[in-house]
């Protein structure tokens, strides 16, 4: 009989070299509860995200920008069930994770929770949420938990389409009229701050990355993949010809140096006071329980239809 220290070894000494923990493999109840945790937070950051671009699909300024959103909006909607999917392999049951979500329980990603005002909210999101989020994602796609890491790698590649598409319309009003390069800086000014606030806490104050670290989840601190997104990010503004909104920012040779965040607003819009907070949580039940004779028809359906293997029970 395996004592559990010796589980517990092979188990670290998997994590430590870079192999994968599947569904099936022994895994320390505390690295389970952390993955639940974070895919718990992830997933729904997917679904509600769809919602401040999707306040624009029929306001698009032409054909071809409303095609490209719909994929966008699309594609986070796949996002959200790989992820579910990969919460799923880990024991949880998805119609609990949505429970929470729709009772206003659960943590979801703070960026979401900012309006749309204009059409340019649409291409600084694709450029520096999109971007964050490539520089937050990609790491997990080496995440030491199997399904995790595999799920990522799809939305990664997604994601990059996403990133591009956005600071091309950024891009694209940045080089326009002065009221279109003005709605450009004004959507920049209003989204650079959340996204930096997507990578989460300072270093110094979460309470998670060091166990994360330390089971492979995480690949690199908070502050490291937030400081490679401004150094990646900073250079692009300037191309574009806007300004960061920082009064702080400097170029040390090596690195942007940024200044403060504001983290009472992040925890104000974390804790559930933020700009829409309760808009996205009533969106989300509304869809949720208007698209119950979905879920039902295909749940018949597929009950109709499943093809059941010789000598099963009918
Ligand atoms: N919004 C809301 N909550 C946040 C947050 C944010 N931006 N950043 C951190 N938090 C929460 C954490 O969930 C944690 O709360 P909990 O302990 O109650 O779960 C707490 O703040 C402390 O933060 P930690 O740094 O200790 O927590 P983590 O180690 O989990 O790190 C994280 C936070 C980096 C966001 C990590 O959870 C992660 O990498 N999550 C998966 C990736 C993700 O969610 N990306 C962003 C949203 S997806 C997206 O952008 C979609 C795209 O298509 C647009």
């Amino acid at each position: 009989m395996h004592a559990v220290a010796s589980y517990e070894q092979e188990f670290q000494a998997q994590v430590d070299a870079d192999g994968r923990i599947e569904p099936r493999d022994w895994m320390p109840d505390g690295y389970r509860k952390t993955l639940v945790r974070q895919i718990a937070q992830h997933a729904p950051s997917e679904i509600i995200g769809m919602q401040p671009e999707a306040n624009w699909v029929t306001r698009a300024p032409s054909l071809r920008r409303k095609s490209i959103l719909v994929a966008k909006v699309q594609d986070e909607a796949g996002h959200g069930l790989y992820l579910y999917s990969a919460a799923e392999t880990l024991g949880v049951d998805r119609e609990e994770l949505l429970d929470l979500l729709h009772q206003g329980k659960q943590k979801y990603s703070t960026i979401f929770n900012y309006p749309t005002t204009s059409w340019a909210d649409v291409a600084a999101i694709g450029w520096l949420v999109d971007g964050a989020a490539i520089m937050n994602q990609v790491p997990l796609t080496r995440c030491s938990y199997g399904p995790y890491a595999r799920a990522m790698i799809r939305v990664c590649k997604e994601e990059s389409f996403h990133q591009r598409q956005g600071f091309e319309a950024m891009s694209v009003l940045a080089n326009g009229t002065p009221a279109q390069r003005s709605m450009a800086q004004d959507a920049l000014d209003r989204w650079w701050w959340p996204a930096l606030m997507m990578f989460g806490p300072s270093d110094t104050d979460s309470p998670n990355s060091a166990q994360s670290m330390a089971w492979g989840i995480k690949r690199f601190s908070n502050d490291e993949l937030r400081q490679r997104f401004v150094d990646a990010t900073v250079p692009q503004a300037e191309h574009l010809g806007l300004v960061v909104p920082d009064p702080d920012l400097s170029w040390d040779g090596e690195h942007y140096r940024y200044g403060a965040i504001d983290w009472a607003e992040f925890f104000q819009v974390m804790k559930g006071d933020g700009p829409c907070n309760r808009e996205r949580i009533a969106n989300r039940v509304t869809a949720h329980d208007e698209g119950a004779w979905v879920r039902e028809a295909a749940a018949a359906y597929a009950a109709k239809h499943t093809v059941r293997t010789v000598g099963a029970p009918a």
